[in-house]
């Protein structure tokens, strides 16, 4: 569709600037300390809705963060998209590792990005894969080629949770009515190989607090008399696993849908280069549960990581002392049909149960998630397909990842409609770490392949 690529190549160098714009907004939305730069955010994608065309725009208030919402409803008998995406950012630490400051966009050229990516905290996740939704409509209105109705929700907490979407979303059923839901929040294999995401996991995170002293001790004077929590904590943290890496708790996976051999198979029909990953990563060897491979390990098993872990003496050199806390960050991603819930309090139980009775040990539960699959014979998974076979010329693999977009769940749950992940970001954006950053190929593909999407999805749907 010819017209597609003219309004692109016209307004390119103003969608990249608009975008830029965006992410010199610190909206981190985990730090209180950025309240006001959150809320400010949310006001500038207000207005560039409004901007781009969109009906009733309003900025929802939530006892947290607004979410931004608009619409556009041409035909009532049209099918009609709800797009969501979010406009909250990840912290930018370690600010030390950033080559260039994370909220002061700038484009470089690298390996895998020879047009050049924008390097800024959110340019991939999600600020600027969720502007190419507003651009695409923006072209769409301007060229008058809109094809359904579209609804946009765009919250500002999903980096802390979505705490407060769910209970938007329970509350404007009517509002939100939707035949397919809309999101680019996750990645592609390779710019030369599209996916689809079907699959996200679900989350189960706790913190956990090991006491053994009531204060801090001398390590000589009670060195190996009392338990050393730290000592103790890292013992408990090993024995969640066993040596082929599968985790130890019981009953952590009675529920886990095992795949049928055909679906393996089908799975390792995505393109996948074992030297490639291990390159990209600098390891001699991966390492995961036995049995499995790469992509199964990140696709369709549940796994558990500690993600933070301190207590005792960090500082410049030594200080000879037994701390009386040790504390970690544990994180478990779920499967299908494994529920945060349950897994939680398994997790909990058995943290307990292997703790010795020299310590006490505390487990309190962060906030957590659904796991997700969805099917590639729907409507809108055929309009996505279709749509990335127009514009990348290649048929998109359907791909199970190991992230999580919580809400994703709920939105079936609650609405009863599917979401389709039709993301443009790649593994090597460095979503969350310094440096993060968003091919400008990438971008201007997002907005050129929405458009197919919407024609696609009026002709598929049939109510
Ligand atoms: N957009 C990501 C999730 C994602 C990225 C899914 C790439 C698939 C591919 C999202 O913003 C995110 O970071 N989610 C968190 C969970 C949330 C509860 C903090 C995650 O996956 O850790
Ligand atoms: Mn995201
Ligand atoms: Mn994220």
């Amino acid at each position: 569709m010819q017209h597609i690529n003219n309004y692109i190549s016209e307004h390119k160098d103003r969608f990249i600037n608009e975008l830029m714009n965006l992410l010199r907004i610190p909206s981190i939305s985990a730090d209180p300390a950025y309240a006001d730069d959150v809320h400010a955010c949310a006001k500038v994608v207000e207005s560039h809705l409004l901007k781009a065309g969109a009906n009733n725009v309003e900025i929802c208030p939530t006892p947290g963060y607004p979410i931004v919402y608009g619409e556009k409803i041409i035909d009532p008998s049209l099918p009609t998209v709800l797009v969501y995406g979010h406009y909250d950012v990840q912290p930018a630490d370690p600010l030390e590792l950033w080559e260039s400051g994370p909220f002061e966009p700038v484009i470089k050229k690298t390996d895998i990005h020879p047009d050049g990516a924008i390097f800024a905290r959110g340019a991939c996740d999600d600020k600027g894969q969720m502007y190419m939704h507003v651009k695409a409509f923006e072209l769409m209105m301007e060229t008058n080629s809109l094809a359904c109705n579209v609804k946009f929700m765009i919250e500002g907490e999903e980096e802390v949770g979505s705490d407060n979407l769910g209970d938007f979303v329970k509350a404007n059923k009517k509002r939100l009515k939707c035949d397919a839901i809309l999101i680019s929040d996750t990645g592609i294999i390779a710019n030369d190989t599209p996916s689809i995401t079907t699959g996200l996991k679900g989350l189960s995170y706790v913190e956990v607090e090991v006491t053994g002293p009531n204060r801090d001790l001398h390590s000589g004077l009670y060195g190996g008399a009392v338990a050393n929590p730290i000592n103790i904590l890292c013992e408990m943290i090993a024995s969640l696993k066993e040596e082929n890496n599968h985790i130890s708790i019981p009953g952590f996976y009675d529920n886990v849908v095992e795949l049928s051999t055909q679906e393996r198979e089908d799975m390792a029909r995505a393109p996948f280069s074992l030297d490639e990953y291990k390159k990209a990563l600098d390891l001699s060897d991966i390492h995961g549960e036995e049995g499995f491979t790469t992509m199964e390990r990140t696709g369709i098993r549940p796994t558990l990581d500690v993600n933070g872990i301190w207590g005792g003496y960090t500082g410049e050199g030594a200080k000879t002392v037994i701390a009386s806390k040790a504390f970690a960050k544990i994180s478990m991603r779920l499967v299908p049909n494994q529920t945060d819930e349950e897994i939680t309090k398994l997790f909990e139980n058995y943290f307990k149960s292997i703790a010795p009775k020299s310590v006490t040990v505390e487990v309190r539960p962060h906030h957590g998630g659904e796991p997700y699959v969805a099917p590639t014979d729907s409507p809108a998974y055929l309009a996505a397909s279709a749509a990335m076979e127009s514009t990348y010329g290649k048929k998109p693999v359907p791909v199970r990842s190991g992230g999580s977009i919580p809400i994703v769940a709920l939105f079936e749950q609650e609405l009863g409609v599917k979401s389709i992940l039709m993301g443009f970001g790649l593994d090597s954006d460095a979503i969350h770490s310094p440096n993060e950053h968003y091919g400008i190929f990438n971008y201007l593909k997002g907005i050129e392949t929405i458009p197919h999407f919407y024609t696609n999805f009026k002709a598929e749907f049939k109510g």
